[in-house]
């Protein structure tokens, strides 16, 4: 009865706003766009959007823009296609340091617009009188410093000869060179022509429609691209630069600077396999290309699921394919995220959760059930340590998590990654992996290029999987995964088999024995989790004797190197501070960034001053989001 009720309240709900005025259309060729509908529960309801989707809602962007890399701005024009309620005369889009010069509509005639106080997280509304006009056209350029963006010189590239410019939408950061309405749940498709200066290549995250591009205004060259099928806000993406491209596979690739596409292109042989299983387990890849682009080493995630053009950070090149579980993770994204899309950031488990758990399965699948396993099993270490740090009971452990007032792009921890995958491992281990795999696909195909929230996720399950089954309703603990904190009792616990002989080496080791000679041949999982699960205080002759025989300071595997600098700057080891400082004057991934400068900070009279000179040196190479995280943690 109790499900039946919610999913009445959820049809209700999720009605869309009423289809009415004309969507103009720069291109005849095309046939009628995909409108994806605006979910108006409350849960769906964006508090980082200043946006009214019910009143009037973007269906698609037109944008004109130049780079201009002397000025670091993008300018020109943003068409915007509107589709608004009866009577409605006014649209509110989202900005953050736009200079807007002009609101005309699709005729030319001027428009009037105010650009409202707004706050330092949102940014600022921009209200356009639109009155009758279903198109309007903005006139704008971003702020030099600009969060989405990155300018780098020369200087900071491979190449050491070209400029750079890449862009970094999620969370909220696109509002701050695109003037639309910047939320997750309103999808929007869109279409772009970029000049850039001649040398370089521009590449966006939707279909190429000019390989080469074309000449343009002295000395420049026009690219252009378009994205048919509706997409949040944040998936559009643009980088531009010396790069090169190489194919991969029949819809694969790697684009980056051509030093480094020797090492990118073999790090990612496996990428075409990887779609094949992917669709294997959850259907049809529905975006065309899937290409990646390896950025130069200042870019500050992981990797960024722009769609047809994953963003990665170079880190991710061991030599050994080690760490291309990233590769899985964002093309998983491709469902989790980019088909079906969290409408609101609370529910960001809905995007990062679900892709950590096909994440791993895609791993399954190419490298068999030991690997993932270990994978699995270090996710499950990773969750064990933020519950400690942020404590069980606390909000930031749920997977619905309020959000308002926060800033969803400052750093947090990995809950929603973590103890999301669990969630979803725990119902196949209670489903079991043929009803559940088969649920998911259709869960997929039910709701591609739609929004999702918490609530409309468990009525999914509970209409199509539960189906009134009482018995497994209580197994599940649904209510209780999403809305409670900490980790439920019925959880799938890590197969204890998956780290059988690093454990069995802790032991030996911890008992006052010689680092382990195993370790040659461990896997990069097995030795993450060794070097995690030492205790957090050595002496400086044990972290010596370490270093010595496992050679860590000297590790290529960025995640290895990281794990070993954290554990010996916590002890104040004084020969870590020279590889330290090599490090992060490499790479500017804020994963790695963040704590290596917390670790140091905790360190008092010896780290602090170790932690300011490296501050001072390394932050003029960063990215924004890198940037303002560290900016918090040395001002705090
Ligand atoms: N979509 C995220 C990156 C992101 C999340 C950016 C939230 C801004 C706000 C991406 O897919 C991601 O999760 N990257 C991870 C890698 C992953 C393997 C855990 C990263 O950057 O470390
Ligand atoms: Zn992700």
């Amino acid at each position: 009865m109790r499900s039946l009720l919610a999913l009445a309240a959820l049809v209700l709900s999720a009605c869309s706003i009423s289809p009415g005025g004309n969507n103009a259309r720069a291109e005849a060729d095309a046939g009628p766009r995909q409108v994806a509908p605006i979910l108006t529960g409350a849960e769906a309801r964006d508090w980082h959007s200043f946006a009214r989707p019910e009143v009037a809602r973007v269906t698609h962007v037109a944008l004109d823009l130049a780079l201009d890399f002397e000025a670091h701005r993008i300018g020109g024009t943003a068409a915007l296609d509107i589709q608004a309620a009866d009577g409605a005369e006014e649209i509110i889009l989202d900005s953050k340091g736009l200079e807007i010069s002009a609101v005309t509509d699709a005729t030319g005639q001027a428009l009037p617009f105010t650009i409202g106080e707004g706050d330092a997280i949102r940014g600022r509304p921009v209200a356009v009188r639109m009155g009758a006009a279903r198109q309007i056209r903005i006139a704008y350029r971003s702020a030099p410093d600009a969060a989405a963006l990155q300018w780098l010189t020369p200087a900071q590239t491979a190449g050491g000869r070209h400029p750079y410019l890449f862009s970094q939408g999620q969370a909220i950061l696109n509002r701050t060179w695109i003037p639309t309405q910047d939320s997750p749940g309103i999808r929007q498709t869109w279409e772009a022509r970029i000049t850039a200066p001649a040398a370089l290549t521009v590449v966006m995250s939707g279909d190429r429609l000019m390989p080469e591009g074309e000449a343009a205004e002295e000395g420049r060259r026009a690219f252009r691209f378009r994205m048919d099928h509706p997409v949040p806000s944040y998936a559009i993406a643009i980088a531009a630069g010396d790069i090169a491209f190489r194919s991969l596979g029949p819809r694969t690739g790697v684009w980056t600077e051509p030093a480094m596409l020797d090492r990118a292109a073999a790090e990612l042989v496996d990428t075409e396999r990887m779609v094949e299983a992917a669709e294997r387990l959850y259907g049809p890849y529905r975006w065309g290309r899937y290409d990646l682009l390896v950025l130069p080493p200042s870019f500050p995630y992981g990797g960024m699921e722009n769609p047809t053009l994953t963003f990665l950070t170079p880190t991710f090149i061991a030599g050994d394919r080690s760490l291309v579980g990233l590769v899985a993770h964002e093309l998983a994204h491709s469902w989790s995220g980019n088909l079906v899309t969290n409408a609101a950031w609370g529910d960001s488990w809905l995007n990062e959760g679900v892709t950590s758990y096909f994440e791993n399965r895609i791993m399954e699948a190419l490298y068999g059930r030991e690997r993932a396993a270990q994978e699995a099993a270090l996710s499950w270490d990773s969750m064990q340590r933020d519950m400690a740090e942020i404590g069980a009971t606390t909000n930031g452990t749920r997977l619905h998590v309020p959000v308002e007032g926060q800033d969803p792009d400052s750093f947090g921890v990995t809950i929603a990654y973590d103890k999301g995958a669990l969630f979803l491992r725990t119902l196949e281990t209670i489903i079991g992996r043929e009803r559940w795999d088969a649920y998911l696909r259709a869960y997929f195909d039910r709701h591609a290029f739609q929004p999702m929230t918490s609530a409309r996720f468990l009525a999914d399950l509970r209409q199509h999987l539960i189906r009134g089954d009482a018995a497994l309703e209580e197994r599940l603990g649904l209510q209780d995964w999403i809305y409670g904190a900490g980790v439920p009792a019925n959880a799938a616990r890590p197969d204890p088999r998956a780290f059988a002989g690093v454990d069995a080496a802790l032991v030996a080791y911890e008992g006052g024995g010689v680092p382990p000679a195993a370790y040659v041949d461990w896997t990069t999982a097995e030795r993450l989790r060794f070097i995690d699960a030492l205790p957090r205080r050595q002496d400086g002759a044990r972290l010596a004797a370490l270093d010595d025989a496992l050679g860590l300071s000297q590790s290529g595997n960025s995640e290895v190197l990281f794990a070993w600098l954290r554990l010996a700057l916590a002890n104040r080891y004084q020969p870590a501070v020279a590889p330290t400082e090599r490090f992060l004057a490499t790479m500017g991934r804020r994963k790695f960034v963040v704590p290596l400068f917390q670790a140091l900070m905790a360190q008092g009279d010896w780290g602090r001053p170790i932690a300011r000179r490296l501050y001072q040196r390394v932050r003029p190479s960063w990215h924004p989001v890198t940037a303002s995280s560290v900016d918090a943690l040395m001002r705090g």
